[in-house]
């Protein structure tokens, strides 16, 4: 019997990660499996899905720009990803198309278990109120900080995003505000913002940063991002999204296979390599 078949879809897809990472986790728990790249066209998301699952695939990733499309192709959703409005994994099983959402669970793992920083009782600042802030909400929430502030360009949609948060936890202190009102320091920034994509930074005052606050952008690159760059200049401490990477795609991983990897290990050999590419 030839091995089960899963898949990251996006659009583009040749720079993904994901099969490296899965390929790695596969080896180190002894699982049978076989994970490749599907590039799906624009406007064809949804019959890529429906051939892969034609063709016996057991469940897929879900990459930009089809985590919505992917939220409304499930038949059954997680309750994180209803929450989320998206959608980054995706288990196919006798006939149902069953959507969860990794990405916030991916992250607090990576800063509470790797990073070793509780978020219970912290002043947590989360940058920018679109897809992936939502999405690292109730994980956010469910960690029990003192108080969230969220913080976007747009004023309106952080106060939706707070709204929201009201309704999943009354004992969080909830604020919504433009960058430019951030004066005091938070124990935690989250950087959801899409302007690392620009090398771009939104417009934070140095007062938010102290030398004990973590720095976290949920984007990484091979050098740090302008956000990670503003913040160490101020003197915090920094810490990119290669880890919620790799821990996203463990509790996938652990959905499809029922075995946890050892995504600790994964993540050190990553950026491992990733250094050494620098070097
Ligand atoms: P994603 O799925 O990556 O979250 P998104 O839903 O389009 O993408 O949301 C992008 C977020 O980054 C938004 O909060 C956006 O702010 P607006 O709501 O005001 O558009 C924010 N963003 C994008 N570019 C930015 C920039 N250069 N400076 C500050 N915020 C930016």
């Amino acid at each position: 019997m030839s091995a089960d078949q899963y898949v990251v879809i996006g659009n583009p897809i040749a720079h993904s990660k994901s099969p490296a990472i899965h390929a790695r986790f596969a080896e180190l728990t002894g699982q049978q499996l076989d994970y490749q790249r599907l590039l799906a066209p624009l406007d064809g998301f949804g019959s890529t899905v429906h051939d892969f699952i034609a063709k016996g695939g057991k469940g897929a990733n879900v990459t930009l720009p089809f985590k919505l499309e992917a939220f409304a192709l499930a038949t059954e959703l997680s309750e994180r990803a209803k929450i989320a409005g998206a959608v980054n994994t995706l288990k196919f099983e006798q006939g149902r198309i069953y959507g969860d959402n990794t990405d916030g669970i991916g992250l607090v793992a990576d800063i509470v278990r790797n990073a070793g920083i509780k978020l219970r009782g912290k002043r947590l600042l989360l940058l920018g109120a679109g897809g992936a802030a939502r999405g690292a909400l109730l994980p956010l929430l469910q960690e029990q900080p003192a108080a969230l502030t969220i913080a976007n360009r747009t004023l309106a949609k952080a106060q939706d995003l707070q709204q929201q948060a009201r309704s999943l936890n009354d004992h969080c202190e909830l604020q919504a505000c433009r960058f430019e009102d951030l004066q005091q320091p938070f124990d935690v920034i989250i950087n959801a913002t899409s302007a690392s994509i620009n090398d771009d930074v939104p417009p934070l005052a140095a007062t938010v940063f102290g030398k004990d606050t973590l720095a976290y952008d949920m984007m990484y690159a091979a050098t740090p991002t302008a956000f990670l760059r503003l913040a160490a200049s101020h003197g915090a401490q920094c810490r990119d999204g290669l880890g919620m990477l790799v821990e996203q795609a463990a509790v996938a991983f652990a959905l499809w296979r029922g075995v946890r990897p050892p995504s600790e290990q994964v993540l050190a050999e990553m950026r491992a390599a990733l250094l050494a590419s620098q070097a």
